[in-house]
Protein backbone atom coordinates (compact mmCIF):
# COMPACT_ATOMS: atom_id res chain seq x y z
CA UNK A 1 0.00 0.00 0.00
CA UNK A 2 1.07 3.32 -0.94
CA UNK A 3 1.88 5.88 2.20
CA UNK A 4 -0.03 9.00 2.43
CA UNK A 5 3.83 10.70 1.95
CA UNK A 6 3.99 9.00 -1.51
CA UNK A 7 0.87 10.25 -2.26
CA UNK A 8 2.06 13.95 -1.24
CA UNK A 9 5.08 13.82 -3.29
CA UNK A 10 3.34 13.34 -6.37
CA UNK A 11 2.46 16.50 -6.85
CA UNK A 12 3.21 19.95 -5.52
CA UNK A 13 -0.70 21.30 -5.79
CA UNK A 14 -2.95 18.52 -5.23
CA UNK A 15 -6.59 20.50 -6.40
CA UNK A 16 -9.79 20.12 -4.05
CA UNK A 17 -12.55 19.49 -6.61
CA UNK A 18 -16.45 19.62 -6.27
CA UNK A 19 -18.02 18.15 -9.29
CA UNK A 20 -21.63 18.36 -10.19
CA UNK A 21 -21.50 15.64 -12.67
CA UNK A 22 -19.48 12.48 -13.55
CA UNK A 23 -18.90 14.13 -17.14
CA UNK A 24 -17.67 17.48 -15.49
CA UNK A 25 -15.17 15.35 -13.67
CA UNK A 26 -13.66 13.34 -16.59
CA UNK A 27 -13.49 16.37 -18.63
CA UNK A 28 -11.40 18.23 -15.69
CA UNK A 29 -9.49 15.66 -15.12
CA UNK A 30 -8.52 15.29 -18.89
CA UNK A 31 -7.88 19.54 -18.66
CA UNK A 32 -5.73 19.09 -15.41
CA UNK A 33 -3.16 16.38 -16.62
CA UNK A 34 -2.42 18.16 -19.72
CA UNK A 35 -1.84 21.00 -17.25
CA UNK A 36 1.01 19.24 -15.67
CA UNK A 37 -1.26 17.97 -12.39
CA UNK A 38 -2.24 14.41 -12.19
CA UNK A 39 -3.41 13.74 -8.56
CA UNK A 40 -7.71 14.69 -7.95
CA UNK A 41 -8.94 15.13 -4.53
CA UNK A 42 -12.59 14.71 -5.28
CA UNK A 43 -14.70 16.25 -2.24
CA UNK A 44 -17.88 14.15 -1.24
CA UNK A 45 -19.79 17.70 -0.87
CA UNK A 46 -21.54 16.72 -3.78
CA UNK A 47 -24.17 13.43 -5.15
CA UNK A 48 -21.82 12.96 -8.25
CA UNK A 49 -18.48 12.87 -6.31
CA UNK A 50 -18.41 8.95 -5.54
CA UNK A 51 -19.91 8.25 -9.21
CA UNK A 52 -16.55 10.43 -10.09
CA UNK A 53 -14.48 9.18 -8.01
CA UNK A 54 -14.98 5.50 -9.61
CA UNK A 55 -14.86 6.36 -13.61
CA UNK A 56 -12.35 8.65 -13.16
CA UNK A 57 -9.93 5.95 -11.62
CA UNK A 58 -10.94 3.52 -14.01
CA UNK A 59 -10.57 5.84 -16.96
CA UNK A 60 -7.42 7.54 -15.83
CA UNK A 61 -5.72 4.46 -13.95
CA UNK A 62 -2.00 6.48 -14.01
CA UNK A 63 -3.78 9.14 -12.57
CA UNK A 64 -3.78 9.15 -8.64
CA UNK A 65 -7.77 9.93 -7.80
CA UNK A 66 -8.52 10.10 -4.33
CA UNK A 67 -11.41 11.14 -2.38
CA UNK A 68 -11.24 13.81 -0.08
CA UNK A 69 -14.41 15.03 2.36
CA UNK A 70 -14.27 11.76 3.69
CA UNK A 71 -16.09 12.29 7.04
CA UNK A 72 -16.26 8.69 8.27
CA UNK A 73 -15.61 4.78 8.63
CA UNK A 74 -18.72 4.46 5.87
CA UNK A 75 -17.61 7.24 3.98
CA UNK A 76 -14.11 5.97 3.60
CA UNK A 77 -15.29 2.03 3.10
CA UNK A 78 -17.61 3.84 -0.24
CA UNK A 79 -14.91 5.90 -1.39
CA UNK A 80 -12.24 2.72 -1.18
CA UNK A 81 -14.56 0.26 -3.00
CA UNK A 82 -14.91 3.56 -5.75
CA UNK A 83 -11.36 2.85 -6.49
CA UNK A 84 -9.68 5.96 -4.85
CA UNK A 85 -6.06 5.83 -4.06
CA UNK A 86 -6.19 7.68 -1.11
CA UNK A 87 -8.29 9.79 1.24
CA UNK A 88 -8.24 13.31 2.74
CA UNK A 89 -10.40 14.38 5.54
CA UNK A 90 -10.34 17.57 7.21
CA UNK A 91 -10.12 16.34 10.76
CA UNK A 92 -9.64 13.02 12.54
CA UNK A 93 -12.13 11.14 14.39
CA UNK A 94 -11.25 7.37 16.08
CA UNK A 95 -13.43 5.16 13.74
CA UNK A 96 -11.52 7.00 10.72
CA UNK A 97 -8.17 6.58 12.85
CA UNK A 98 -8.63 2.57 13.36
CA UNK A 99 -10.13 2.11 10.27
CA UNK A 100 -8.34 -0.74 8.57
CA UNK A 101 -8.44 0.42 5.04
CA UNK A 102 -5.82 -0.44 1.49
CA UNK A 103 -5.42 3.08 0.80
CA UNK A 104 -3.81 5.92 2.86
CA UNK A 105 -5.66 8.44 4.94
CA UNK A 106 -4.19 12.06 5.03
CA UNK A 107 -6.14 13.49 8.27
CA UNK A 108 -6.91 17.21 8.94
CA UNK A 109 -5.40 19.13 12.06
CA UNK A 110 -5.22 22.21 13.26
CA UNK A 111 -3.53 22.23 16.32
CA UNK A 112 -1.07 20.87 18.30
CA UNK A 113 -3.32 18.17 20.78
CA UNK A 114 -4.59 16.98 17.01
CA UNK A 115 -1.41 16.59 15.72
CA UNK A 116 -0.40 14.70 18.75
CA UNK A 117 -3.87 12.18 19.21
CA UNK A 118 -2.69 11.56 14.99
CA UNK A 119 0.85 10.66 16.08
CA UNK A 120 -0.82 8.52 19.13
CA UNK A 121 -2.78 6.62 15.86
CA UNK A 122 0.49 5.83 13.77
CA UNK A 123 -0.52 9.13 11.43
CA UNK A 124 2.85 11.26 10.50
CA UNK A 125 1.55 13.33 7.71
CA UNK A 126 -1.42 15.48 7.98
CA UNK A 127 -3.54 18.06 6.16
CA UNK A 128 -3.23 21.38 7.91
CA UNK A 129 -6.72 22.50 7.58
CA UNK A 130 -8.30 25.38 6.82
CA UNK A 131 -4.33 26.20 7.03
CA UNK A 132 -4.87 30.10 6.45
CA UNK A 133 -7.17 30.14 9.11
CA UNK A 134 -5.22 28.55 11.98
CA UNK A 135 -1.79 30.14 11.53
CA UNK A 136 -0.74 29.13 7.63
CA UNK A 137 2.73 29.59 7.47
CA UNK A 138 3.95 30.98 11.21
CA UNK A 139 1.63 27.67 12.54
CA UNK A 140 3.55 25.40 10.41
CA UNK A 141 6.69 26.82 11.34
CA UNK A 142 6.44 26.50 14.69
CA UNK A 143 4.71 22.87 14.15
CA UNK A 144 8.43 21.97 13.07
CA UNK A 145 10.20 21.99 15.91
CA UNK A 146 7.93 19.98 18.60
CA UNK A 147 7.20 17.72 15.86
CA UNK A 148 10.15 17.00 13.48
CA UNK A 149 9.05 13.88 11.77
CA UNK A 150 5.39 15.14 10.84
CA UNK A 151 4.75 16.61 7.23
CA UNK A 152 1.53 18.51 6.05
CA UNK A 153 -0.35 19.30 3.15
CA UNK A 154 -1.90 23.01 3.56
CA UNK A 155 -5.20 23.17 2.16
CA UNK A 156 -7.60 26.42 2.89
CA UNK A 157 -6.67 29.75 1.51
CA UNK A 158 -3.63 28.54 -0.85
CA UNK A 159 -3.66 30.42 -4.18
CA UNK A 160 -1.08 31.56 -6.52
CA UNK A 161 0.14 34.00 -4.92
CA UNK A 162 0.98 31.82 -1.19
CA UNK A 163 1.67 28.63 -2.43
CA UNK A 164 5.33 29.05 -3.40
CA UNK A 165 5.60 30.62 0.42
CA UNK A 166 4.02 27.72 1.99
CA UNK A 167 6.03 25.18 -0.69
CA UNK A 168 9.43 26.74 0.71
CA UNK A 169 9.16 25.23 4.20
CA UNK A 170 10.74 22.34 5.19
CA UNK A 171 7.68 20.42 6.80
CA UNK A 172 5.37 21.03 3.74
CA UNK A 173 5.76 18.00 1.23
CA UNK A 174 2.66 19.78 -1.31
CA UNK A 175 -0.01 21.89 -0.80
CA UNK A 176 -3.83 21.52 -1.77
CA UNK A 177 -6.32 23.98 -3.06
CA UNK A 178 -9.43 24.52 -5.21
CA UNK A 179 -8.12 28.14 -6.84
CA UNK A 180 -7.14 25.99 -10.03
CA UNK A 181 -10.31 24.24 -10.47
CA UNK A 182 -12.63 27.78 -10.12
CA UNK A 183 -16.43 26.52 -10.30
CA UNK A 184 -17.46 28.89 -12.48
CA UNK A 185 -14.53 27.79 -15.42
CA UNK A 186 -16.13 24.05 -14.49
CA UNK A 187 -19.78 25.51 -14.93
CA UNK A 188 -19.25 27.11 -18.30
CA UNK A 189 -17.30 24.18 -19.30
CA UNK A 190 -14.01 26.08 -20.11
CA UNK A 191 -11.79 23.47 -19.68
CA UNK A 192 -9.08 24.96 -21.74
CA UNK A 193 -8.60 28.06 -19.18
CA UNK A 194 -8.26 25.56 -16.44
CA UNK A 195 -5.52 23.38 -18.59
CA UNK A 196 -4.23 27.36 -18.82
CA UNK A 197 -3.86 28.08 -15.13
CA UNK A 198 -2.63 24.65 -14.07
CA UNK A 199 0.24 25.04 -16.34
CA UNK A 200 0.60 28.38 -14.80
CA UNK A 201 0.86 27.49 -11.57
CA UNK A 202 3.36 24.42 -12.37
CA UNK A 203 5.58 26.82 -13.92
CA UNK A 204 5.26 29.25 -11.22
CA UNK A 205 5.93 26.83 -8.24
CA UNK A 206 9.08 25.09 -9.91
CA UNK A 207 10.64 29.07 -11.21
C1 LIG B 1 -10.68 22.17 1.49
O1 LIG B 1 -11.77 21.76 1.70
O2 LIG B 1 -9.70 21.44 1.51
C2 LIG B 1 -10.56 23.63 1.35
O3 LIG B 1 -11.84 24.19 1.51
C3 LIG B 1 -10.02 24.10 0.07
O4 LIG B 1 -9.71 25.40 0.35
P1 LIG B 1 -9.62 26.50 -0.78
O5 LIG B 1 -10.97 26.49 -1.48
O6 LIG B 1 -9.39 27.78 -0.01
O7 LIG B 1 -8.50 26.15 -1.69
Amino acid sequence: MLSAREVMRVSKIIPVISINSVDEMLYLAEALIEGGVSIFEITLRTPAALGAIQEVAKRFPHAMTGAGTVLNSEQFKKVEDAGASFAISPGLTASLAIYKSSIPLLPGVATASEIMQGIEYGFDAFKLFPANIVGGIGALKAFGAPFKEVVFCPTGGINATNAKDFLALENVLCIGGSWIVPAELIAAKRFDEITKITKEAILALNA
